[in-house]
């Protein structure tokens, strides 16, 4: 593409809409302007479809907000590759910088989304998604996609940046207090922690609207759903999945630990409780909804570690896996569903319909946190009986055995486990010929109880738990 010497247009033009009788009315452009040029307006306009070939009234209105979010989201991760790297040299200014440009191109996507939900009629929606093909999906946005890994890279940078600096998120909330009068430089990396809760609350934000304008169009708004004909199937997207799917997603942050931190730092002022100092494991009890009818749970929040994330399955979810569906936005490794998996899934499912679940004691996949992938599972295989003892099972895909992942996941697990009400043991089992097996239960402080046949039986008491 080359600039015009005079910088001003040539005669040369395209029309958008060559049918419009009025030529005032006429959208003209590519009239070779070096403004033009340098934007690329040309060929970013040519991505529009041509007048000719819309197939609504509002079909260009709609294209037009995907395409204004996912530039958007562009422009996010594009100053997202630039924060990782002010953080990695530890320049935190520029590290602020960057995140406040985040902050207000996260206001757009925001805009966009709001104003298909003040305006864009639900008969126009309706009829315009009739003319898609089936398994058409928001998930597939290259925008959302991109903007999950590169939030997980920026992650990294910003976890070794407090590990190089000897500090941590407690560290960071007392830093940020309006009295702090110590290190300054941990004072500028606690505003760097909060302008990314700060950015992370907007893209939840863009989540929510998205989900209320879903509600909107689609239906699905989960407290009107016992007013629904429930012979009838709840509204479901163009992959023929329960909008209560979404509901999940909208929950889901970039940054799961600010928000942990938040909770921790909630019970540690509010409820005084000491054990949400410790930062080495930094629990979070699943809260929310019990688990009640398939497909209409609140999901818990996830327990976090070093390296893995814990995501219990909803009842939906553990369904879907019983029946061999893939989970909406999950990646999984290789070797993932393990033979255990199912199982494990089918005992989820039994007990919440049987009424057996207790929230937070069902099972939970292990997410790598470097890769964002399922690599296996962890759980309870019931509610802890009347004596507070409790059986938990767990299994890596082969890949990624080896690593002290499995006793991250079950530390984690059990840190938990003994934080909640009644518990006052957890028990384990292992075949006698799997020494790694025996090797993540041993290291945990379980103590092995006995040998019967094939089958080692271990123990782990409250107190005993090994960090
Ligand atoms: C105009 C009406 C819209 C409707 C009815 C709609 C509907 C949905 C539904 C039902 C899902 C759930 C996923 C599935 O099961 O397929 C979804 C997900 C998604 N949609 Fe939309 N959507 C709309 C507009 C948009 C716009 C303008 C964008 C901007 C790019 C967008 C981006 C996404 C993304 C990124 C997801 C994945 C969810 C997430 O990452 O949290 N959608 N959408």
């Amino acid at each position: 593409m080359s600039r015009v010497l005079e910088g001003r247009p040539s005669p040369a033009r395209q029309i958008l809409n060559p049918a419009q009788s009025n030529p005032l009315l006429r959208y003209e452009y590519a009239r070779g302007s070096n403004y033009e040029v340098d934007t690329r307006l040309t060929a970013a306009l040519s991505a529009l479809v041509p007048e000719g070939e819309l197939n609504h009234a509002d079909h260009r209105f709609f294209q037009i907000t995907h395409l204004v979010t996912e530039y958007a989201w562009v422009a996010v991760h594009h100053t997202l590759c630039d924060l990782a790297a002010g953080l990695r040299a530890g320049n935190l200014v520029l590290a602020a910088r960057h995140l406040d440009r985040c902050c207000g191109l996260s206001a757009l996507p925001v805009a966009a989304v709001r104003l298909l939900l003040d305006s864009l009629p639900q008969l126009s929606l309706l009829s315009m998604r009739a003319m898609f093909p089936p398994n058409t999906t928001g998930l597939d946005s290259p925008g959302a996609r991109n903007l999950r890994r590169a939030g997980r890279a920026v992650w990294n940078e910003f976890e070794a940046l407090m590990t190089r600096r000897g500090t941590n998120l407690d560290d960071l909330v007392s830093a940020a207090d309006p009295g702090f009068s110590g290190d300054q430089e941990r004072a500028a990396l606690a505003d760097v922690m909060a302008r990314l809760h700060r950015f992370d609350a907007r893209i939840l934000e863009w989540k929510q609207v998205h989900l209320h304008m879903v509600w909107v169009l689609l239906g699905g708004q989960p407290d009107t759903a016992e007013e629904l004909d429930h012979a009838r199937q709840d509204p479901v997207s163009l992959r023929g999945r329960p909008i209560s799917d979404l509901e999940r997603m909208a929950a889901r942050p970039l940054f799961p630990r600010l928000w942990q931190q938040s909770t921790k730092v909630f019970r540690r002022v509010v409820d005084g409780d000491e054990a949400s100092r410790i930062p080495a494991i930094n629990n979070v009890a699943p809260g929310g909804t019990p688990m009640t009818e398939p497909g209409h749970e609140a999901v818990s929040h996830p327990i976090s570690a070093d390296r893995v994330l814990l995501q219990e399955l909803d009842a939906a979810g553990a369904a879907d896996i019983v029946a061999g569906r893939v989970l909406p936005g999950q990646a999984w490794a290789e070797g993932y569903p393990l033979e255990g998996t199912k199982v494990a899934a089918g005992m989820v499912v039994r007990l919440v319909r049987s009424g057996g679940y207790r929230p937070g004691f069902g099972m939970y996949q292990i997410v790598d946190r470097m890769s964002g992938q399922v690599v296996g599972d962890v759980g309870f295989h019931s509610s802890p009986d009347e004596s507070g003892s409790v059986e938990i099972g767990y299994g890596l895909v082969p890949g990624h055995r080896g690593k002290g992942l499995a006793t991250e996941a079950v530390r984690a697990l059990a840190a938990w486990a003994f934080r909640q009400t009644g518990v006052a043991e957890l028990r384990a089992e292992t075949d006698v010929h799997h020494a790694a097996s025996h090797g993540v239960l041993v290291r945990a402080g379980f103590e092995l109880l006995a040998v019967e046949g094939e089958t080692r039986r271990y123990v782990l008491r409250r107190g005993r738990l090994t960090r």
